[in-house]
């Protein structure tokens, strides 16, 4: 008898405070190709930042969204970031297994910046120098009552939650899987969600830091609302440029550019702090990602205000799929929206 060859699949879920999002790839031994795709808007309190304020709401959202993409879904690779996660970097002597996971611990426990007991530890190791036999360790450390309140929130949906990665690895792992890097710029992956801004910054073609900024798209939102008296529901199509006939377009400019203070001034702040602890003169190039990269005006202002190149990611770029499995979306339009889920989504089956 001869069974069907099954490919091995992953399940992102991103849960945003603007929109859930959830990618199903398959790794297959030609690469990648999305086998499920959902998009689910959440009511704009249900989240803030990274509090989940309207459980019940979130958890609704999350079982409609399974249940109107994959029914048969339940392990889901999840991330988190934010206040609830802190990362740090070192270098030890280059070790394997076991070995490298005590030299680890023992690293952290020198020089953590909080208390041991309180945080569940993950590390990724981002290079080993083979010739001085060193390796350069990311450490990513959660606070564990955060963890634990969204890995309960994860199992309370009905699904099970693989693995918790965070946002900065899951955007850089889109980006890396999608994208030659080029070494020789210094490229910020900027990520604008509607509350948190993730900045993932790659010289010499690896990765080199991460920040959050707490500022993204909800700014623009509320001025629009206030502005053009906009019930929720309409508010949330005028940002996604589909009011273009019934609301005036140099006013909905005006509005999107007086309400990004904030985060441009947040998104500087990171630049200038990044150059000045890595000793680097430039940003070279700005790969944007996230809801903000889909605002009408937002890219293109934000590239003058920053003067920096700027392209708009998408994450799909190396990925099959089939248009049909987006239903109403525009594949190419809405990929940047993907970048984490996608990203989530490339982790290795278990
Ligand atoms: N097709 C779309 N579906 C959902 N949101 C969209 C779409 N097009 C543009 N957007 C915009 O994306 C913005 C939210 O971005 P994003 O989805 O990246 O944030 P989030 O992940 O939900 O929030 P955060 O990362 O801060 O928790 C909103 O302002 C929304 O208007
Ligand atoms: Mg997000």
């Amino acid at each position: 008898m001869i069974f069907p060859r099954r490919n091995k699949s992953t399940v992102g879920l991103d849960i945003g405070a603007n929109s859930l999002k959830l990618v199903k790839l398959d790794h297959g031994k030609g690469g990648y190709s999305v086998s499920a795709i959902g998009i689910r808007e959440l009511p704009p309190e249900a989240i803030v930042a990274d509090e989940i304020r309207d459980r019940e709401a979130v958890i609704f959202n999350i079982q409609s969204l399974i249940d109107q993409t994959d029914p048969k879904i339940k392990d889901v690779v999840v991330s988190i970031s934010g206040h609830g996660v802190i990362t740090d970097k070192f270098t030890i002597d280059k070790k394997t297994g076991p070995e490298a996971e005590q030299a680890i611990l023992f690293e952290t426990e020198q020089r953590a910046p909080f208390d041991i007991d309180d945080v569940s530890l993950d590390y990724h190791i981002i290079k080993t120098d083979e010739e001085v036999n060193k390796m350069e360790v990311l450490l990513v450390a959660a606070r564990k009552e955060y963890l634990q309140m969204y890995l309960e929130l994860i199992e309370d949906c009905g699904l099970r939650p693989l693995v918790v990665d965070d946002d900065a690895f899951a955007i850089m792992n889109a980006y890396e899987n999608n994208y030659e890097i080029d070494p020789t710029r210094v490229t910020a992956l900027v990520n604008i969600g509607f509350d948190v801004t993730n900045i993932t910054y790659l010289s010499e073609g690896l990765f080199k830091a991460t920040r959050d900024v707490s500022a993204g798209t909800r700014e623009i939102y509320n001025a629009i609302q206030r502005e053009f008296r906009l019930n929720p529901e309409l508010t949330a199509k005028a940002l996604k440029g589909e009011m273009s006939d019934s609301i005036d377009q140099d006013m909905l400019k005006a509005t999107i550019i007086s309400a990004t203070d904030e985060l441009i001034s947040g998104i500087e702040m990171a630049f200038s702090y990044f150059k000045s602890q890595n000793k680097i003169d430039n940003i070279d190039w700005l790969v944007l990602s996230g809801g903000g990269a889909l605002l009408p005006y937002l890219p293109e202002f934000l590239q003058s205000k920053l003067s920096i190149p700027l392209e708009i990611a998408n994450p799909l770029r190396n990925i099959d799929y089939d248009p049909e499995l987006f239903q109403y979306l525009q594949p190419e339009k809405i990929a940047p929206l993907l970048s984490v889920a996608i990203g989530l989504a490339m982790r290795k089956a278990r």
